[in-house]
């Protein structure tokens, strides 16, 4: 496998070095600050993403704790933005540069119907010249670097991802992340590598591969396909926050990570419960389902343990039940 080297991104008076080339991807109702500082706990070097954050919202005051919280937390993290106007994907720019964020991230891949709608996200996959005016406009606006994370098109007929992240490159984008899919695939099928590869080939910045990355041997395939400069991780990270740091240090130590075991991520699921009912109070417990039921596996017991906390009503009854789980490693 090539070797891989630091990430240098130079911004509009602020550069930036990614050491790390195994990045984090944002997930809307995933990668809140909680889940990034799991994260962290494997990964102290690694880029990591907020949610995205609607321009807009943060224009009116909404979301802004998605961005404020920023200052408390170590590492590199970068403010992911959506929206189709060009002055309000400014004004939230400089908003999120002012937090800390360490680059702003400009989202052209969101499939959700409501966001493409009304222009923003994948759609901008239909409209370059705007693509091009929002990357030029943050760009000069910001003296972080800017990035964008893109799909391979809207849909297979009409898509030229190449001359689209060409024009985003020109338009004053640092580094580009493909989701080796087209909006309309969804998430269907096989990311495409080969198409990854071919923008790799075409573009001078830096090109991060994304897409059906489960482990380090999907990575270092991955890199060998497309050639790209890192290696991003979605879905496969979800209930396992340990992943990104498990795959860059594979790939780069080529020894074998040890992932936690039953009683570590029982252990982490009770931690993850706690922060999220101080944070949220009993609707942390309606968010901590969902990363418990992820968290739970491959383990013996792990499928009663599920069963029994997506029935528990109350934050109490949930840590008790994992209390009691932890015992039984004693
Ligand atoms: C629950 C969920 C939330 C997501 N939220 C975002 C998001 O906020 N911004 C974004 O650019 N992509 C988002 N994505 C897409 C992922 O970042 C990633 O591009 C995609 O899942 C493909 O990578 P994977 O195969 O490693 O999951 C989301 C995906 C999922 C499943």
């Amino acid at each position: 496998m090539k070797k891989l080297s630091p990430i240098f991104l130079s911004g509009n008076g602020t550069s930036r070095f990614l050491e790390c080339p195994v990045i984090q991807s944002p997930l809307a109702g995933v990668s809140d600050q909680i889940f990034r500082k799991f994260v962290r706990r494997w990964s102290p070097k690694a880029l990591l993403f907020t949610e995205m954050v609607n321009a807009k919202s943060l224009e009116l005051g909404h979301g802004v704790e998605k961005v404020i919280e920023l200052s408390e937390e170590s590492g590199p993290i970068g403010v992911q933005l959506f929206d189709h106007r060009p002055n309000s994907m400014v004004d939230a720019a400089i908003k999120a540069e002012s937090s800390g964020a360490f680059l702003i991230d400009i989202n052209m891949g969101c499939p959700v119907k409501k966001i493409a709608k009304k222009g923003g996200g994948s759609a901008l996959l239909k409209e370059p010249e705007l693509a091009k005016l929002i990357v030029n406009k943050v760009s000069k606006a910001i003296s972080i670097p800017v990035t964008v994370k893109i799909r391979l098109g809207w849909c297979e007929d009409t898509s030229n991802p190449v001359a689209f992240a060409l024009g985003l490159q020109e338009a004053g984008a640092q580094l580009i992340t493909v989701h080796g899919r087209t909006r309309s695939q969804g998430f269907s099928g096989y990311a495409n590598w080969e198409a990854i590869s071919k923008i790799k080939k075409s573009l001078d910045i830096p090109v991060i591969a994304n897409g059906d990355i489960k482990n380090s041997r999907d990575a270092i395939q991955c890199l060998e396909i497309t050639n790209a400069d890192g290696v991003m991780i979605g879905r496969a990270s979800m209930g396992a926050p340990w992943l990104v740091g498990q795959i860059d240090e594979e790939i780069k130590n080529q020894k074998t990570f040890k992932p936690p075991d039953a009683k570590m991520k029982v252990s982490l699921c009770l931690e993850h419960l706690k922060l999220l009912v101080s944070k949220k109070g009993n609707h942390g417990l309606l968010i901590a389902r969902k990363h418990m039921n992820w968290t739970c596996r491959d383990f013996e017991g792990a499928y009663s343990l599920r069963h029994k906390l997506i029935r528990a009503s109350t934050p109490k009854d949930a840590i008790k039940l994992l209390e009691d789980e932890l015992i039984k490693f004693n």
